[in-house]
C-alpha cells in the first residue's frame, strides 16, 4: 500500500448497518450465518447498547437465475419460489435472535420503483454505454439464456454436462459460446445466435478514483475510511480486480424475472441483479422509514452516518466495487466506510455444499434443538471465519457448551444463585467492606466491556467473545479463591460481600454476553430482576441493589450427550451426494473464477548478510505440536503456548501472534521450534524457545510446518 498519512475519519453519528441479501432460492445455512449474519447482528447490538443510533437492514434478494433455475429444478414459478424461501428465512432469522429493523424483499413495489428510479437517473447522467452483442437465444422457448442455462461440451476437457460460464469437471471458466453442441437447458433445443442490446457499465472510466478511494479513503479530498481498518483480504481482492484492469459490465439482461428496464424499446430487459440487489438495501430502509414515520435519507446521505456492510467473500466485488461506483456516479449516496467480509466456513472437513446436501441447515437445527439459539450463536461466534476459513464440526458445538456455557458460564451463575438462595433466602446480600481480592478482581473486570467494545469496533467479534468470556472466567477464580461455601461458616460479613461481588459479576454477564447470547442474557437479568439494559450497566455499582429479590438458581446451560452429538454427525453423512445440479449463485460464477480471490504482493525483503554452515548448524531446530494455548493477560500480542518436541515435559513458548490466531484453534498444529534459544522472560513467563512464523506483505502471519505430520521432536536442518 502506499504510504499514505490518513487524516482521522469524522466521528459517525448514526449506523446503517447491512448483511448480505440473501437469495430467496434456498434455505438458510450455518455458513451463511457465520459469514454475514451474525456478525452484523453482534455488531449492532453492542452499538444499540451502547446508545448509538443503529438501523440494521436486510431483505431476501428475489430476482435473478439463482431463482429462475430453482424454480425450474423445483417445477413451480418464480413466485412461488421466493414466497416460499422469503418466509422461510425470514421466520428463522427472527427465531435465531438475529435482529433487522427491517427484513424486506426484491420483488416489493416500493422496491421495483426505488430501483428503477435510480437506474433513470445513472441513464439521465450519461453512465450508460449501449451496445449490441450476439447472444444465445432459445428458439422454442423464444428467450435468451442466461449463461447457467447453457449446457455443452467443455473445449477443455471434454465434459459433455459443461455450463455456459463454468465447466465444474476440470473448473474452467468458460463463456457460452465456447461450449461445444451447445443445448438450452429450458428446452432442450439448439440455441441461435441473435443480436441483442445492453446498457453497459463502463467500470474502467472509475478505476482510477475507485482505487484511490479503497486504497486511500480519499475521495473528492476527504478522508472517508481508513484503509488499514479495512481487512487484508478485502483490499486484495479489489486490488486483484484493478490489477486484471475493470472492464464494461453490461447492468441489463433480457430476462422476464427481475425488475423490468424502465425505458422504451426495453421490451424483455430486467436490470441486472447486482444492479438491483444491493439497491435493496436502501429500499428496505425506506420502507422502514414508512412503517415507523422515519426518515430514510439520513441513513444513506448524511455524512455523519458510518455504512457498514457484512457479507460473505463472494460478495467482495459487488460491495466494494460495483456499488459504491454506482453510489457515486448517481451522486447524493454515502459510500460503505467498511465491507467486514468473512472468508468461509467448511463443515466437518468439507466445503458447505447445498447441492449436495452437506450442511445444516438454520430452521432444521432450530427445530431439532429448540431454544438452544445461543449454543449455535456461541460455537459458531467463536470459530467466525474473519480472516481466514474455519471449520464447524459438531463436535466442537459439543464441546464449547459443555467445557465453556455449561462450565464456565452455567457453572457460575448457578453457584452464585444457590448459596444466595441458602445463606439469604433469596435476597441480594449486603456487602460488608472488602476482602483481599476485591482490587485485583475489579481492576481486570473494569477493562472488559471496553476491549470488548473496542474489538467490535474493529470487527474481531472473536475477540470480543474471549473477552466478554473473561468476566465469567474471572467470576469463577474469584469464588474458587474465595470459597464463600467454607468463608460462611467463619466470615459472614466476607461471604456477603462476596457473593454480592459475584451478583455483580452476573449483572455484568446480563450486559456483555447480550450481544452474542441475547435469550440467555435476557433469562439471567430475569433471574436478577433486571431490564432494558444498557452497555454502562455493566460496571455500575448500584445495578445490584443489597435486599432485591432474586429468581429461582436456573440452569443457563445444559450439557450434550455424546448420543445427541453423533444422531447429528449420522444425520449429515447419512444425506450423502445427492443430486449434482448446482443451484448456487449463477451471478456470480464468473466473476469470482476470472480473478484469483486473494493476491498478495511478495514482500520486499532486505537481504541478509551471508552465514557459514557451521553458524547454521548452531540453530537446534525442531518439529513440534502445541499442546495448549492461552492468553498471556494483560498482553494483547502474546499467546503463553506448551509446545512438545519430543522431550519429557512440553516447553513454554511466549509467542507475540495473538492478534493473528485464537487460543482455541492452535492446539494439535505442528510447529517449527527453534529450541535454543537463550530463554527469556515475558511478562514473568520464561518463553524456552521460538516458533517460526511467515509473514506476508500485509503483515498477515502464518505457521511453517511439514507437509505431512511427523513425530515430536523430529529435527529441522
Ligand atoms: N444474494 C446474494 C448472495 O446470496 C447477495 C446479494 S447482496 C446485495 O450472494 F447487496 F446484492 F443485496
Ligand atoms: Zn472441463
Amino acid at each position: 500500500m502506499t504510504n499514505v498519512k490518513i487524516a482521522p475519519v469524522k466521528a459517525p453519528l448514526r449506523y446503517t448497518i447491512t448483511a448480505a441479501l440473501p437469495y430467496a432460492n434456498g434455505p438458510l445455512h450455518i455458513g451463511h450465518i457465520a459469514g454475514a449474519y451474525l456478525p452484523a447482528d453482534i455488531h449492532a447490538r453492542i452499538l444499540r447498547l451502547r446508545g448509538k443510533e443503529v438501523l440494521f437492514v436486510c431483505g431476501s434478494d428475489e430476482h435473478g437465475a439463482a431463482i429462475t433455475m430453482r424454480a425450474m429444478k423445483e417445477g413451480t414459478t418464480p413466485r412461488a419460489i421466493v414466497d416460499k424461501y422469503h418466509a422461510l428465512m425470514h421466520k428463522a432469522f427472527v427465531d435465531f435472535g438475529i435482529q433487522f429493523d427491517i427484513y424486506h424483499r426484491t420483488s416489493s413495489d416500493l422496491h421495483k420503483e426505488t430501483s428503477q428510479a435510480f437506474f433513470l437517473e445513472l441513464e439521465k447522467k450519461g453512465v450508460f454505454t449501449r451496445q449490441e452483442e450476439q447472444q444465445y437465444y432459445d428458439p422454442e422457448a423464444k428467450q435468451f439464456l442466461a449463461d447457467r442455462y447453457i449446457m455443452g461440451t467443455c473445449p477443455v476437457c471434454a465434459n459433455p454436462d459443461a455450463y455456459g460460464d463454468q465447466c465444474e469437471k476440470c473448473g474452467s471458466a468458460l463463456s457460452p459460446k465456447e461450449l461445444k453442441d451447445p443445448r438450452s437447458t429450458l428446452s432442450g433445443a439448439t440455441p441461435i445466435l441473435k443480436p441483442t442490446t445492453h446498457w453497459f457499465l463502463p467500470m474502467e472510466r472509475s478505476q482510477e478514483w475507485m482505487s484511490e478511494w479503497i486504497n486511500t479513503g480519499m475521495l473528492d479530498g476527504v478522508q472517508q475510511h481508513d484503509p488499514t481498518e479495512w481487512k487484508p483480504q478485502v483490499l486484495g481482492q479489489c486490488n486483484s480486480w484493478f490489477k486484471e484492469g475493470l472492464r464494461p459490465r453490461a447492468m441489463t439482461r433480457d430476462l422476464d424475472w427481475g425488475v423490468p428496464v424502465p425505458l422504451p424499446n426495453a421490451e424483455g430487459k430486467a436490470l441486472y441483479v447486482w444492479l438491483d440487489a444491493p439497491i435493496g438495501y436502501i429500499s428496505a430502509t425506506k420502507q422502514w422509514a414508512l412503517d415507523h414515520h422515519g426518515d430514510w435519507e439520513k441513513w444513506w446521505k448524511a455524512d455523519d452516518t458510518r455504512l457498514v456492510q457484512f457479507i460473505g467473500k463472494d460478495n467482495i466485488v459487488f460491495h466494494c466495487i460495483i456499488f459504491p461506483m454506482l453510489l457515486k456516479l448517481h451522486g447524493g449516496f454515502i459510500l460503505p466506510q467498511n465491507v467486514p467480509a468473512n472468508e468461509f466456513l467448511n463443515l466437518e472437513g468439507q466445503k458447505i455444499s447445498t447441492s449436495r446436501n452437506w450442511a445444516v441447515w438454520l430452521h432444521e437445527y432450530l427445530e431439532r434443538w429448540p431454544n438452544r439459539q445461543d449454543e449455535m450463536r456461541y460455537a459458531l461466534a467463536t470459530i467466525l471465519p474473519e480472516f481466514k476459513d474455519s471449520e464447524f464440526t459438531w463436535k466442537d458445538f459439543q464441546d464449547k457448551n459443555n467445557t465453556e456455557l455449561v462450565a464456565i458460564i452455567g457453572n457460575f451463575v448457578n453457584r452464585v444463585f444457590v448459596l444466595c438462595h441458602k445463606y439469604y433466602a433469596g435476597l441480594a446480600p449486603e456487602p460488608e467492606g472488602h476482602i483481599e481480592q476485591d482490587a485485583a478482581l475489579w481492576a481486570e473486570l473494569e477493562l472488559l466491556p471496553a476491549k470488548v467494545a473496542a474489538d467490535s469496533d474493529r470487527f474481531r467479534f472473536r475477540e470480543a467473545l474471549a473477552n466478554a468470556m473473561q468476566v465469567a472466567r474471572l467470576g469463577n477464580k474469584y469464588l474458587t479463591d474465595t470459597e464463600p461455601w467454607k468463608l460462611e461458616k467463619t466470615n459472614d460479613a466476607a461471604t456477603r460481600t462476596v457473593l454480592y461481588n459475584g451478583l455483580r459479576i452476573c449483572g455484568m454477564l446480563s450486559v456483555v454476553l447480550d450481544p452474542f447470547l441475547p435469550h440467555t442474557a435476557a433469562k439471567l437479568r430475569a433471574m436478577l430482576g433486571l431490564t432494558d439494559p444498557v452497555w454502562d450497566d455493566a460496571l455500575r455499582p448500584d445495578l445490584i441493589k443489597p435486599g432485591m429479590p432474586l429468581g429461582k438458581a436456573e440452569h443457563l446451560f445444559k450439557p450434550i450427550t455424546e448420543e445427541e452429538i453423533a444422531a447429528e454427525v449420522d444425520r449429515l453423512k447419512a444425506t450423502g451426494p445427492g443430486d449434482q445440479v448446482a443451484v448456487g449463485d449463477p451471478s456470480k460464477e464468473k466473476l469470482v473464477s476470472n480473478v484469483k480471490p486473494l493476491v498478495f504482493e511478495s514482500p520486499i525483503v532486505e537481504p541478509k548478510p551471508v552465514i557459514t554452515f557451521d553458524d547454521f548448524t548452531k540453530l537446534d531446530l525442531r518439529i513440534g505440536t502445541i499442546a495448549t494455548a492461552e492468553r498471556v493477560p494483560k498482553a494483547d500480542k502474546l499467546l503463553k503456548l506448551t509446545v512438545e518436541v519430543g522431550e519429557a515435559s512440553p516447553r513454554t513458548v511466549v509467542s507475540g501472534i495473538a492478534e493473528h490466531f485464537n487460543p482455541e484453534e492452535l492446539p494439535g498444529k505442528q510447529v517449527l521450534l527453534l529450541c535454543n534459544l537463550e530463554p527469556r522472560k515475558m511478562r514473568g513467563v520464561e518463553s524456552q524457545g521460538m516458533v517460526l512464523m511467515a509473514e506476508d506483505a500485509m503483515g498477515k502471519l502464518a505457521f511453517v510446518q511439514p507437509d505431512r505430520e511427523l513425530p515430536n521432536g523430529v529435527e529441522v536442518r
